[in-house]
Order: structure tokens, then C-alpha cells, then sequence
């Protein structure tokens, strides 16, 4: 079967490697096992005394209780059956439109956002709609183009929230305006970046507000724990957890034991890891924001959610071409607008390392100055 390129995954592949640089990074400044065990106040050698000793099996075939049960914790109304467990969100995505889309559906997917969630369902022969997310509406969805979108034949609306790369945080009021719309068909809403938000008000999930919401979501950035590969489905309409459940005994089994361990140790603590990560992100997008202030050349929609934002130049040079200068004469990595099919632009991720951060932002500055003289 045919799929178009994962841009995105592609770029970081040739480029993450050689990057002296990086603010390309999505993930909230990934934890290694001891800052884990040491923020969560854990033992680890009574921790890892207390699991050498299992046999490594498969496992809970479809999650741990504990995994579950600390997933739901993150939600106001679900319960553990309304769970899978997944590999990462990436596994998560796919599960969904393997299990629920069938040539000629229609899926109407937000764009830009993360890939899988147009291209995978354009590989299964769905019928594809792309809803634009334009900087005129600060990146939210126009309803009024959804209601043009949708037909009897829609069975999946997809959206990311908060959007991997603007930042832009859908508001409730808007989600449930957007659910009315679906009238019945499943709203996916990707989800991995819930909570790191720059205000501290509640995020609510589209699995709690609507029925037929799959609520997508996973270790990797709201825990820094994308080493564990692990993610979830969550929803409260048991036909699709059905269907899922039916396909992924094809596809993984299980997911690992260790991993989910490890999981449930970090759900545990949800609170002091989330405090953790939305103190980096608060204070790295202030740094970003007071440096995009001072400049001439970039501005941005400035991101009221997640770890990424999309920065604009006014340079004639393509996305790609941007990137790859910057990255060849000054170390930074960054990944190209074109990656999310809008150009003039990159997409920094700002919730990595505060010293690289500023580091890569002062060789940002240096870039456009030379390229002012240069007459690009
Ligand atoms: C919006 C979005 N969804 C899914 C993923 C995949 O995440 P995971 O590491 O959980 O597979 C990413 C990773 O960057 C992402 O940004």
C-alpha cells in the first residue's frame, strides 16, 4: 500500500544528528530514570528489587490495571475498559483509522498538524478534506469551513489540540461547537500535548465532552518519556475501543511490561511532573518571546499551548532552503514550514534546554543579519 513521505519524521531523521543546536525537539526536556526516580522520590533500588523478579510474559494483553487506571486519572469520566494501551501516539493514530476508516469515508483533518493525520487515512483511500488553520485566526479552525466540509458520508473530524506546530489551544466553548458539527461522526483529537498550557485553567478532553470523541495521548511530552513508546485510546464509545481492540491483537499484542511499569510510576506523579514541565515551558516561551520582540526579520502567532510555535521570516527563500543554510553555516536545527505544507516559515520546539535554547536563538539572530547583507 502506498503513503506519502512523513515529512516531518524524514527531516528529523537526515538532520537531528548533526545538529550542534537543536530547537527542533517536541518533547518537554526528556527525563532519563534517575531524574525520574529522584522527582518522584523513588528508590530505585527497591524499585528495580521489586520488579527483576517478574517473569517478563506479555503481560495485560490490552494495558496494565495500574497504566489504566493512572490514564484515567487524567480524565474526568472514563474508566479503565474505556483504555488501550498503545505504542506511543503514533501507534495510537494509526490504530484508530486502521480499525474505523474504510475507502471512500470521509475524514476531515485540521492542517498543519502532525501527518499521520491526513496521509494515513489518504493511504487507506479515504476521501481526505483538509481544514486550514490559518495565522489570520491565531491557527483555530474556521467553523464555518467545517460546516462546508462536513457530509452524511463523514466518519472521522481530526484535530490536534493543543496544534503540534502553532500552539494554538482550541477553547472549550469552540469544542463543543466543533461536536455539534460532527452531529455523530468520531472526533479524534490528538492530544499528546494536553495540559502544557500557559494559563493554568483546566484542558478538557473530547472523550469527556463527547461520546463519540478518541481521545489520543501517550507518555512522550506531557511526561518526557518518549523512550517508553507508550501511549493510549481513550473513549467513552465501546464500538470503536471494540474495533481497535479487534485490530491490535493483529498488530502488537501487548505493549512492554517494563515500559508500562515505568509508565504507571510517572502517572502516579502526574502533578509534580506536569508542574515540572509547565515551569520549563512558562519560562522558555518568555525567553523566546522577549528575543522574537527585539527582532526585525522573524515574527510569530505567539503559542498559548504545547511545545512549538511556528516562526515566520520575511527572507525569499524557501522553507527547505532556510533550514538547510541555517543549519550548514550556524549548527541550529529547525524544522522547515514545508514539512506542514505552509512556507515562509519553521517550526521551533522551545521546551528543550534553556542554554541551548538561548544558544540557538542568538545564532538565529546572526542568520538573519548575514542574510540581510547577503540580499536574500
Ligand atoms: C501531535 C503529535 N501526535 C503524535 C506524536 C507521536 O508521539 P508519540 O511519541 O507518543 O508516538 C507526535 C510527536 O511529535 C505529535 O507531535
Amino acid at each position: 500500500m502506498d503513503i506519502k513521505t512523513f515529512k516531518v519524521e524524514e527531516w528529523m531523521n537526515e538532520h537531528e544528528k548533526t545538529a550542534l543546536y537543536n530547537i527542533a525537539d517536541t518533547c518537554v526536556n526528556t527525563l532519563s530514570l534517575d531524574e525520574l526516580f529522584t522527582l518522584t522520590g523513588t528508590n530505585k533500588y527497591e524499585f528495580f528489587d521489586g520488579i527483576s523478579g517478574q517473569k517478563l510474559g506479555y503481560g495485560h494483553i490490552q494495558g496494565s490495571p495500574d497504566y489504566k487506571n493512572g490514564i484515567c486519572k487524567l480524565y474526568k469520566s472514563l474508566k479503565p475498559e474505556n483504555i488501550i494501551s498503545t505504542n506511543g501516539a503514533a501507534g495510537a493514530n494509526y490504530l484508530v483509522f486502521y480499525s474505523l476508516v474504510n475507502p471512500g469515508d470521509r475524514v476531515i483533518s485540521v492542517t498543519p498538524t502532525y501527518q499521520q493525520l491526513y496521509s494515513i487515512p489518504e493511504s487507506f483511500n479515504a476521501d481526505v478534506q483538509y481544514l486550514r488553520l490559518k495565522p489570520e485566526n491565531n491557527f483555530l479552525p474556521d467553523l464555518d469551513e467545517l460546516k462546508k466540509l462536513i457530509t452524511k458520508n463523514t466518519k472521522l473530524i481530526c484535530l490536534n489540540n493543543p496544534n503540534n506546530p502553532t500552539g494554538a489551544l482550541i477553547p472549550e466553548t469552540m469544542l463543543k461547537v466543533i461536536v455539534n458539527i460532527a452531529d455523530g461522526a468520531y472526533v479524534l483529537c490528538d492530544e499528546v500535548y494536553r495540559g502544557l498550557n500557559q494559563n493554568d485553567d483546566y484542558q478538557p478532553s473530547i472523550a469527556d465532552i463527547y461520546e463519540n470523541g478518541i481521545s489520543i495521548c501517550s507518555m512522550s511530552k506531557i511526561f518526557s518519556l518518549a523512550g517508553l513508546r507508550l501511549g493510549w485510546i481513550a473513549s467513552k464509545n465501546q464500538e470503536a475501543i471494540e474495533k481497535c481492540l479487534r485490530h491490535r491483537e493483529y498488530n502488537i499484542i501487548s505493549c512492554g511490561m517494563i515500559d508500562e511499569i515505568l509508565a504507571s510510576l510517572a502517572l502516579k506523579n502526574a502533578d509534580i511532573i506536569i508542574k515540572r514541565n509547565k515551569k520549563i515551558l512558562k519560562e522558555n516561551l518568555h525567553i523566546l518571546n522577549e528575543w522574537i520582540k527585539r527582532q526585525k526579520h522573524y515574527s510569530y502567532v505567539k503559542p498559548r499551548s504545547g511545545t512549538t510555535a511556528l516562526i515566520f521570516y520575511d527572507f525569499s527563500m524557501t522553507s527547505k532552503d532556510f533550514c538547510e543554510k541555517l543549519q550548514k553555516e550556524k549548527g541550529v536545527f529547525l524544522t522547515p514550514g514545508f514539512c506542514f505544507d505552509i512556507e515562509n516559515c519553521a517550526r521551533i520546539g522551545y521546551a528543550g534546554q534553556k542554554a541551548e535554547l538561548i544558544k540557538g536563538l542568538e545564532k538565529l539572530e546572526e542568520f538573519a543579519i548575514e542574510l540581510e547583507r547577503a540580499g536574500f
